[in-house]
């Protein structure tokens, strides 16, 4: 069995993180969310994974992934180009997949059960695809599968107006190849994109066999600003603790916290798990519960939680930064020595900024 993670996609909910890469290395708990993907496959035993690449500088992803060999995979790099849809990307690993049977995954999906039970007998089985589902509270920004009295699924639809139930499909999929012929049948949707919903519905109208489960346990796309702080605070909650750093004197740490290397937590501080601070920082003041601090990052007399610093940040704030997300290079600083006082943004594009 193989693996293929679509990489690609406009990425236009999470601007303007993605105006300077893929939403796929955005970090989660100091780790970008692509590498839970490539995990999960590799828990599962699948070693022999495509990522398919999008416009968005695609490099970026090479670069930090390379051979996959650091994380126990090898990986292959396949172009998709404009993002077409989920059906388009999954075509254009057909010579990758070759006979095998394989599992699709969103690049921007997390899953905290991990898929082996559901990858287990799916090879010998006669079902043509596996499809994951969870309930979820607004059905209709997600693929909702309707099923019939014995849990069969009997229709899919993308992004449905009027769905027909509250399961929505989780961004993993198992495929046999003959996806690749159903593929080969859709027309793109109102939203010109091939829909792999579409191409699952194809199957199910020749009569192959589709089947289904009902995760448990959490699962998160991370597509906006506010799910990527949820997945991270979810991760979180497994950390374990591990300090590499220099603490002076007089520091509180409390609960579950990881601090890297080179790092200093200054004399005076509280870092009230669970939290992660990276490599090379300087933090002086208060790291509160769910926050990832990235490398290069300072915090001088601030305070911070539930947030993520991507990296090589300053922070010297007056009030607690809470519930944000800071891109790389990014400053935050209050500052009473100078003229004139007010207060100055370069921001992106949507922006949101609550004083
Ligand atoms: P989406 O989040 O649905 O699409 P997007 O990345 O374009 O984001 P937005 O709506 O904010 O503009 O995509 C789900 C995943 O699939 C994501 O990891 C990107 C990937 N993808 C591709 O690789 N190729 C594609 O053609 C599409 C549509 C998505």
């Amino acid at each position: 069995m193989k693996g293929i993670i679509l990489s690609g996609g406009h990425g236009t909910r999470l601007r303007p993180l993605t105006h300077t890469g893929p939403k796929q290395l955005i970090p989660i708990a100091n780790k970008p969310v692509i590498e839970y993907a490539i995990e999960d496959l590799r828990d599962a035993g699948i070693t022999e994974i495509g990522i398919i690449l999008g416009t968005n500088m695609p490099n970026k992803i090479k670069d930090a992934l390379g051979d996959g060999s650091k994380l126990g995979v090898n990986l292959t790099y396949i172009m998709q180009g404009e993002p077409k849809g989920l059906a388009h990307a999954a075509a254009t690993a057909k010579d990758f997949v070759g006979k095998e049977s394989f599992v699709m995954y969103l690049g921007d999906n997390i899953l905290k059960s991990g898929i082996e039970e559901f990858v287990s007998e799916f090879d010998e089985s006669d079902f043509s695809a596996r499809i994951l589902l969870q309930p979820v509270e607004d059905p209709r920004q997600f693929g909702v599968a309707e099923l019939n009295d014995n849990d069969e699924v009997i229709n899919l639809v993308e992004k449905p107006e009027h769905p027909k139930s509250n399961l929505a499909l989780v961004g993993i999929y198992l495929f046999k190849n003959n996806i690749f012929d159903a593929i080969s049948k859709i027309k793109p949707s109102w939203r010109g994109e091939l829909e792999i919903t579409d191409a699952i519905q194809q199957l199910i109208d020749e009569d192959l066999n589709v089947d289904s489960f009902v995760v448990e346990g959490w699962w998160k796309d991370t597509g906006k600003p506010e799910d990527v702080l949820d997945a991270n605070q979810l991760i979180l909650e497994t950390l374990t603790t591990k300090i590499d750093g220099i603490i002076e004197e007089n520091v509180k740490i409390k609960g579950k916290v990881q601090i890297g290397k080179n790092t200093i937590v200054k004399s005076g501080s509280v870092i009230k798990g669970p939290a992660i601070i990276g490599q090379n920082c300087e933090i002086k003041g208060y790291v509160g519960p769910y926050t990832s601090i990235g490398d290069e990052t300072k915090l001088i007399e601030s305070e911070i939680d539930s947030s993520i610093v991507i990296g090589n940040s300053i922070i010297r704030s007056d009030k607690r930064i809470t519930e944000s997300l800071l891109g790389q290079n990014s400053k935050i600083l209050s500052d009473e020595n100078t003229y004139p006082k007010g207060r100055s943004f370069v921001i992106g594009e949507n922006s949101v900024i609550k004083l």
